[in-house]
């Protein structure tokens, strides 16, 4: 990539939209309801908003003004700036391949709602299925989605005639996903389908819209608006600060070198600082909609008890089809729902991908098909784990989490922290934040330069060592968060 001739977004909308199609994805739908939902709500989106418009702002406009100001991908892009940075364009590097596999997990669980609500089975997943047995030979049944993926409750067996845990179907189905997205980047055809999205994405809001405000009338789900708008302060812990830090890094591809890309594309007249903010308010409008959809139905449908709200990673599977069952057409709704939901999640899985390929390209040194291939079975191999980690090896756990909520903790508590941290010390002292800001100036004032100063200088690193220090000692349980 580095080496080609850089062809640039038409214009200011171009940028955003491209940028936007690559933070909007499962990020915002599917991970941030189920973390907001178990950090305490309100105190939860709270923090989340005063990350996006300080650390988020701040850390958005260096990678884009990196980007466009040395006009290459982040590998090379921190060595150009300074040779002593070159390695974090390596670790940076390292977390869309830690990402992209379980990333196309969770695809391929939407693939298969979407499947299933298309043929008409809609209603199956909102209801319990296999019956299973306890010790005592009391039968109980699990639900639709924990049946699919196959997690089998402690001390339960499945029930005569319901067969065995297989990990074939979400195998399967994530394999469709990958597939898809690997499809795409060969035949290169990633122009059409970000034309489609473009299209998809606003009917995307709007439908979200609907569902929230339908989701918002459901008996008791003013319990959960509660919870989810207003903070609650005594639900705050590091824990809190480190989880939303890890949301806003995901959701927004930062800290790990994909804003840098895109910004290498921007052209230097285009607004930066405006298209940053875009950017931002789409991503966490999307987020705050898909929260509105999900959390107050907890409620109606489960009572907001602890154990709900904490359910993690299945939230979103457990508890939408919950609401279409009961809306008037929701069987429509529900299929629309997530197709729109998957071509948010390919715009993401084919730029997490892109990412990667061009990375191996460039630094293997070998050409673009078997860079490819490399990444597709690559990402294949590392996937697996995270579907039998909820399936046939449910014992088999790593620092107490599942294969999927390590990479997950890993690429967004640990890698990406790090990554942003040491992109902080770079440009507050080593380029020093002139250079950006220099860099932002070529389109329009930079109104908010002082703010940026302080974040990039101060306030993030300063923030962003305590959570990592406190997480560390909490992990070895010398201190708890
Ligand atoms: N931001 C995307 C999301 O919210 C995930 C993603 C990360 C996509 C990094 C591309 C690169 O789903």
């Amino acid at each position: 990539m580095a080496n080609e001739k850089r062809s640039s977004f038409s214009g200011k909308l171009g940028f955003v939209l491209a940028a936007a199609g690559s933070a909007v994805g499962l990020g915002n739908i599917w991970r941030f309801p189920y973390l907001a939902a178990k950090y305490g709500g309100g105190i939860f989106l709270l923090v989340y908003l005063i990350l996006a418009v300080t650390l988020g702002f701040a850390l958005m406009t260096a990678e884009i003004a990196i980007g466009r100001k040395t006009g290459l991908s982040a590998i090379e892009a921190y060595k150009k700036l300074d040779k002593r940075f070159g390695f974090l364009g390596w670790l940076a590097a390292l977390v869309p391949v830690i990402i992209l596999p379980y990333y196309s997990v969770i695809g391929g669980w939407v693939t298969k709602y979407l499947f299933a609500f298309v043929s008409g089975n809609g209603a199956q997943t909102a209801a319990d299925v296999a019956t299973f047995v306890d010790a005592e030979g009391a039968t109980k049944a699990v639900s639709f989605f924990e049946n699919f993926i196959g997690t089998v409750p402690a001390g339960l067996t499945y029930a005569e005639g319901f067969g065995a845990v297989s990990p074939w179907e979400p195998i399967g189905w994530f394999m469709l996903f990958i597939g898809a997205t690997a499809l795409i980047v060969f035949l290169g055809v990633e122009k059409g389908v970000e034309k489609v999205s473009k299209i998809m994405m606003p009917v995307l809001v709007v439908l979200s819209i609907g569902i929230a405000i339908y989701a918002v009338c459901l008996p008791n789900a003013i319990d959960g608006v509660k919870y989810y708008l207003l903070p609650d302060f005594s639900k705050f812990s590091v824990k809190t600060v480190l989880a939303a830090m890890g949301q806003l890094f995901y959701s927004m591809s930062l800290a790990m070198g994909i804003m840098i890309t895109y910004g290498s594309y921007m052209k230097k007249e285009v607004n930066l600082e405006s298209s940053v903010s875009q950017i931002e308010i789409f991503d966490t409008g999307i987020a705050f909609l898909a929260g509105l959809m999900i959390i107050p139905a907890v409620f109606t449908f489960s009572g907001g008890t602890p154990e709900a709200l904490g359910k993690g990673p299945g939230l979103m599977f457990a508890v939408l089809p919950k609401v279409f069952e009961k809306m008037w057409g929701g069987q429509v709704i529900g299929t629309v729902f997530f197709l729109l939901v998957l071509f948010a999640a390919l715009t993401s899985s084919i730029s997490l991908m892109e990412t990667v390929v061009s990375i191996v390209c460039d630094k293997a040194k070998i050409n673009r098909k078997a860079s490819w291939l490399i990444v597709f079975v690559g990402a294949v191999i590392i996937g697996l784990p995270s579907i039998l980690g909820y399936n046939v090896w449910g014992e088999v756990k790593i620092i107490g989490m599942q294969f999927l909520d390590f990479f997950d903790f890993i690429s967004n508590s640990v890698l990406m922290p790090i990554v942003a941290l040491i992109t902080c010390i770079l440009v507050g002292f080593v380029i020093k934040p002139q250079a950006i800001i220099e860099e932002v100036e070529l389109s329009a004032k930079f109104r908010r330069k002082a703010l940026f100063v302080f974040i990039i200088k101060y306030a993030a690193p300063i923030c962003i060592i305590l959570i990592l220090v406190s997480s560390v000692l909490d992990a070895f349980g010398i201190f708890k968060i």
